[in-house]
């Protein structure tokens, strides 16, 4: 497949080097400094765009291949509340877009799992739950949208909680203001993790936690290379568990 690339960071050079080992080819890369290289006539040139750039670019990122009619991956978070009118946008031009809070498989599994795990903890209300994420110093959205994605499956699943709340651990410590009703996502930031997301549901009793540690960028990578390819000849509007569709 031809590829282009939008956003040439962290990811988007992940990407390439993935990419290029499963034999596809790079037609376009655009980062901050060559966005005027974001043309209808070179995004014709790809097959797919996966889009690994920051919160603020992607919308426009995502218009551009929207009016050239190219399939896009997202993997870019801080962008979710665009989600319902994306989604009506991209179904009315008959597009195609993929989005995933996180493309790992691991990732993948773990959501699947966390999902079943809230299921079994509803039934024993005297265990609180939290989330905890830890990503390097750079990231520029808090929570992540890994820990969302936690989030949301343990919300869906636990008749005590009804949304999240955010704290964000820098120097200072963190007010415990709380409602019960939320789900406290925790978020600290440390120099060179690529990302570490745990569950975890605590009493007077015992403590259970569940965890998945990154240990490179390979994981989301391969999982962005891998949607491209499952979007060939498809339209519409899909999440990274239509490819994945772990059954139990
Ligand atoms: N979904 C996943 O699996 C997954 C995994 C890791 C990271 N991410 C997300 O991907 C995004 C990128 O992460 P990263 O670690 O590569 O960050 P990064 O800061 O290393 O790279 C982002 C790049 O985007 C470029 N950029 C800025 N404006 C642009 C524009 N208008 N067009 C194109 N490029 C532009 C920047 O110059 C930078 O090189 C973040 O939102 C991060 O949270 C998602």
């Amino acid at each position: 497949m031809k590829i282009a690339l939008l956003g040439y960071g962290k990811m988007g050079k992940s990407i390439e080097k993935v990419a290029l080992d499963r034999k596809h080819e790079i037609v376009l890369k655009i980062d901050y400094n060559n966005q005027h290289e974001l043309t209808t006539e070179n995004l014709q040139k790809a097959d797919a765009v996966i889009e690994f750039s920051t919160p603020s670019s992607v919308l426009t990122n995502i218009q551009h291949c929207f009016n050239t009619g190219v399939p896009i991956v997202i993997g870019t978070t801080g962008w979710y509340e665009h989600i319902p009118e994306l989604k009506v946008q991209c179904e009315a031009g008959n597009n195609t877009l993929m989005y995933a809070s996180n493309y790992s498989v691991g990732v993948n599994i773990f959501f699947k799992v966390n999902e079943v795990l809230a299921k079994i903890m509803n039934n024993y209300p005297y265990y609180d739950v939290q989330v905890e994420e830890i990503h390097h110093t750079q990231k520029l959205d808090s929570p992540s949208g890994t820990a969302i994605t936690i989030a949301e499956g343990i919300i869906d699943n636990i008749d005590t909680k009804k949304e999240w709340a955010n704290i964000l651990i820098a120097d200072t410590p963190a007010e415990d203001n709380l409602r019960a009703d939320q789900l406290l996502i925790e978020s600290h930031r440390i120099e060179s993790v690529p990302g570490t997301h745990t569950v975890i549901y605590d009493s007077e009793i015992d403590t259970i936690e569940f965890k998945h540690t990154a240990h490179n960028r390979n994981g989301f990578a391969l999982g962005a290379v891998l949607a491209a390819e499952w979007l060939k000849d498809k339209k519409g509007f899909y999440t990274v568990a239509d490819m994945f569709n772990f059954s139990i």
